[in-house]
């Protein structure tokens, strides 16, 4: 159902800016700075998209989930409670970036299939926001 599983990307979108935060925080090494300003851009643009989702939530009837714990059960990404190396915290988003691609990517097409034309341009617009994270931490992977 459309509804439920906008709840469970917002949720999955909580978590990404959550990792997101954990990495800006606790990054180190030579590459310190540009890695803790990668995440930082990164984070803040996902999080300035948690509003229309959430509001995206209640345009199609349904009420918003908003609480960390509806949180912590919903998301389909795992939660980092370490702290990484550089190189594997980025790897590890890049990958959850790619996740979030599909998952915008399904739900568009569900979207579609309803008509919901204004959130399937939203969704389509948050497909492309993550191609861009996950193009940057494949830039900043390369060797
Ligand atoms: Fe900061």
């Amino acid at each position: 159902m459309l509804a439920d599983d906008l709840k469970t990307l917002l949720a999955t979108e909580y978590a990404f800016v959550i990792k997101a935060q954990n990495f800006h925080w606790n990054v180190e090494g030579p590459d310190f700075y540009q890695l803790h300003k990668l995440f930082e851009d990164i984070y803040s643009e996902v999080y300035g998209s948690i509003d229309d989702f959430a509001e995206n939530i209640r345009k199609v009837k349904s009420y918003t989930p908003a609480s960390l714990a509806r949180f912590s059960t919903l998301t389909e990404i795992d939660d980092e409670a370490g702290v990484l190396m550089p190189e594997s915290m980025i790897s590890e988003l890049l990958l959850d970036a790619e996740k979030m691609q599909e998952i915008m990517k399904m739900l568009f097409m569900e979207s579609e299939k309803l008509h919901h034309h204004g959130l399937s341009d939203f969704l389509a617009g948050r497909q492309d926001a993550f191609a861009k994270h996950a193009w940057f931490l494949r830039a900043t992977s390369k060797v």
